[in-house]
């Protein structure tokens, strides 16, 4: 007999389904709650007990630091495959056999130019603009260059759509920051592999020829491979959200951008360096900003400490704390702040405040690390978590669209003013 589910509300009994995940995840299923019981609603700000939609995408389990994409460990894929089939795993289904492979790779290819005339809506923004806030309109204005809305009944269309995306995204992303550098815009060379053209378009020099580093290029594929997907982490169920509305791919995908810039989410790397350079700054008294983080009359946190799901340790950080090391070994690299960063994790390991609430540092906290020694700015971080998690957005939407998902809309208890008469401005 199936398991179900008691809700006893003013001693009348209404019975739900228990739905089982092929991992024995156990939900509720409270879709007819409203209905059987006359209005009643659930609460749960944050959604920290939500599941908004059951999906085949992504597994994380935070208590074991389990994550694997459609199956497959994080940890096998960071090691033995590529970010493109990565990609294509995670929209797809299945890992691409090599001519799937190369013929992803040439239809994204033959797709990486952008409309000449975006670079006239580039030129509007003034240099000193957030990259994260150009790519989100650059993105949402590709729409106009490009049919607005797919055709989801058609494997065919959708398929366009993908490529085109997948293909014009890190243009754009690395125009954002030529721009803020003054540098002319490059189309990139359709020679190159898809990571290592980004890194192209992002650094070549109009009067050099452009050279190729291979523990670059390494560490940012791996980079984007762990940042692929999330599962229903606030961009991605933004970009489901936006999608549930039939808005098309890269209007929801612009939207995901914009919940991705906020410090606790992907802007959160990028907040780790400024942490660690405010921390310098300041003299480098790393137990003076550990007793701040624990001081609850301070709102100070510790950036790329915590996470909502990984409650032991975050598996993307463990792969990525391996890879730090590598490329500052490898490429020779000093840097004070890389020290402080060292000297915090070490401290707040050990500390019984960080040790109890399970804090540990998270993916965003080495990402930043390695970004920085890549010769990245900054402001370009989250730009490289985003073009990380572009393929995550498009399976996700992907599936809600296939799944003919209905539109997101959620409830809320109202605890405002009951009825009033209304007074004219002269009565008030
Ligand atoms: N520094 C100091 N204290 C912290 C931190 C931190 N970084 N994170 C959580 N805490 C404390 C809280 O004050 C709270 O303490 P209390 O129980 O005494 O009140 C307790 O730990 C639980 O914190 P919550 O905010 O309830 O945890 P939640 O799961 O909601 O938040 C979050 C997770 C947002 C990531 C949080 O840990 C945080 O703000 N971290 C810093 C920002 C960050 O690194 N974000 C990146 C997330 S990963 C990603 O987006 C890829």
């Amino acid at each position: 007999m199936s398991e179900k589910a008691t809700i006893t509300i003013d001693g009348k009994s209404y019975e739900f389904p228990i739905i089982t995940g092929t991992e024995n995840e156990k939900g509720i299923d409270i879709k007819n709650l409203r209905n059987a019981s006359g209005g009643i609603t659930t609460l749960d700000p944050g959604f920290k007990n939500t599941g908004s939609c059951e999906s085949a995408i992504t597994y994380l389990d935070g208590e074991q630091g389990i994550l694997r994409y459609r199956g497959y460990a994080i940890e096998d894929l960071a090691d033995k495959a590529n970010f493109l089939e990565v990609a294509y795993l995670l929209i797809f289904g299945e890992l691409p056999t090599k001519a799937q492979l190369s013929k992803f790779d040439q239809d994204i290819k033959e797709e990486s130019h952008v409309d000449e005339d975006m670079k006239k809506i580039l030129d509007g923004f003034p240099k000193s603009a957030h990259p994260m806030g150009v790519l989100s309109s650059l993105t949402s204005a590709l729409i106009a260059f490009n049919p607005s809305s797919v055709d989801v009944d058609s494997e065919e269309a959708m398929y366009e759509a993908i490529v085109t995306i997948m293909a014009k995204f890190p243009v754009l992303a690395a125009w954002t920051m030529r721009k803020r550098k003054s540098l002319p815009l490059d189309y990139g060379d359709n020679s190159l592999g898809y990571v290592e053209n980004l890194h192209k378009m992002m650094f070549s020099k109009p009067n050099k020829t452009y050279e190729s580093n291979k523990i670059v290029n390494d560490a940012l594929d791996k980079l984007l491979i762990l940042h692929a997907d999330h599962e229903q982490n606030c961009s991605t169920s933004t970009v489901r959200m936006v999608g549930s509305s039939h808005a098309g791919l890269f209007a929801s995908i612009s939207a995901g951008i914009s919940a991705l810039w906020g410090p606790l989410h992907g802007g959160a790397n990028q907040a780790v360096i400024e942490m660690l350079e405010a921390i310098k700054t300041d003299g480098g008294d790393t137990a003076k900003y550990i007793d701040k983080a624990k001081d609850k009359e301070d709102s100070f946190r510790l950036m790329g400490f915590g996470h909502r799901v990984y409650k032991n340790f975050d598996p993307r950080a463990k792969i990525i704390k391996k890879s730090a090391d590598e490329v500052l070994g490898d490429l020779g690299i000093e840097d004070p702040v890389l020290d402080i960063a060292k000297g915090l994790a070490q401290v707040a390991l050990k500390d019984d405040y960080f040790v109890q609430r399970k804090l540990y540092p998270n993916v965003d906290f080495y990402s930043g690390i390695i970004y920085r020694a890549l010769g990245i700015p900054t402001e370009m971080f989250t730009v490289m978590f985003a073009l990380g998690r572009l393929p995550g957005w498009i399976a996700q939407w992907r599936e809600m669209r296939l799944r003919k998902e209905p539109i997101g809309r959620p409830r809320q208890i109202y605890i405002g003013e009951t009825h009033r008469e209304f007074k004219s401005v002269s009565e008030r």
